[in-house]
């Protein structure tokens, strides 16, 4: 079987009705990145910054994935399917990929504040405790801080996720800005024999020598017009 892999961002999960970052009317421009989604911002008000992240969770309940999501996960009986997210939601595995590397955590999980990425203070919410409270407290006996890594903190899945764009045969890159690193830089480690594809509805300013195969369509159209072009 031939490796697919992809690279989803916001874009993603946009016409499952969860905004994007950068677009305009997205998530950014309501709320400052660096008051929800820093170290620094978290220390100066964790109760907004909880409740910022119980929203999103809360959000969980009530949107479902989309075709794009669908058709990804069907696509696991002929390819060996690797999805490189930077989506926090978990509308991928509810789609039905089975091989999915968080690479920006998960909404779902919550840790240590003081140790977030030590996998003993890691835990799966159930979603009747999506609504996380100050006062709630990891193993470590500290508050209980979303499982998300913020701008300024390390990627931990990165070396992972290298690994899997190493073996690709088909890379496919869809709904991302390309503008947040190291998982833009994934484009660099694609093998020289492998094909590229973007999808996309608005153009993307790729730094690459690449060729790369634009499909500018929205997840769901563009993944299914992506199926039937890779058709084994
Ligand atoms: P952005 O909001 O930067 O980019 C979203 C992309 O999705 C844009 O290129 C849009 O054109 C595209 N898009 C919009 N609607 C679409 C649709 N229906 N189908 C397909 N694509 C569509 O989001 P990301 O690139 O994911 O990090 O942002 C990367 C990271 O920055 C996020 O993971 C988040 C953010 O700050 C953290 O929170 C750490």
């Amino acid at each position: 079987m031939k490796s697919l892999v992809i690279l989803s961002g916001a874009g993603m999960s946009a016409e499952s009705g969860i905004k994007t970052f950068r677009d305009t009317g997205g998530l950014w421009e309501e709320y400052p990145v660096e008051q929800v989604a820093t170290p620094e911002g978290y220390a100066k008000d964790p109760a907004l910054v909880t409740r910022f992240y119980n929203e999103r969770r809360e959000q969980l309940n009530t949107v479902k994935p989309n075709r794009g999501h669908e058709i990804l996960g069907e696509l696991e009986k002929e390819f060996k399917v690797t999805v490189i997210t930077q989506n926090v939601d978990n509308l991928h595995e509810r789609g039905g990929s089975t091989h999915v590397i968080h690479l920006h955590g998960e909404l779902t999980k919550v840790t240590s504040s003081r140790d977030p990425y030590n996998p003993a203070y890691i835990k799966e919410l159930r979603p009747d405790e999506y609504d996380v409270k100050i006062g709630d407290l990891a193993a470590d006996g500290t508050q209980l801080r979303p499982f998300i890594v913020w701008f300024g903190e390390p990627v931990p899945k990165i070396e992972e996720a290298i690994k899997a764009v190493e073996k690709a045969d088909i890379f496919v890159i869809i709904g991302t800005s390309m503008n947040v690193y190291p998982a833009a830089g994934l484009l660099n480690y694609v093998p020289r024999n492998a094909q590229i594809y973007l999808i996309d509805p608005h153009p993307v300013a790729i730094n690459t020598t690449r060729h790369i195969n634009v499909i500018a369509k929205g997840a769901s159209e563009g993944m299914a017009e992506l199926a039937k072009l890779i058709q084994p």
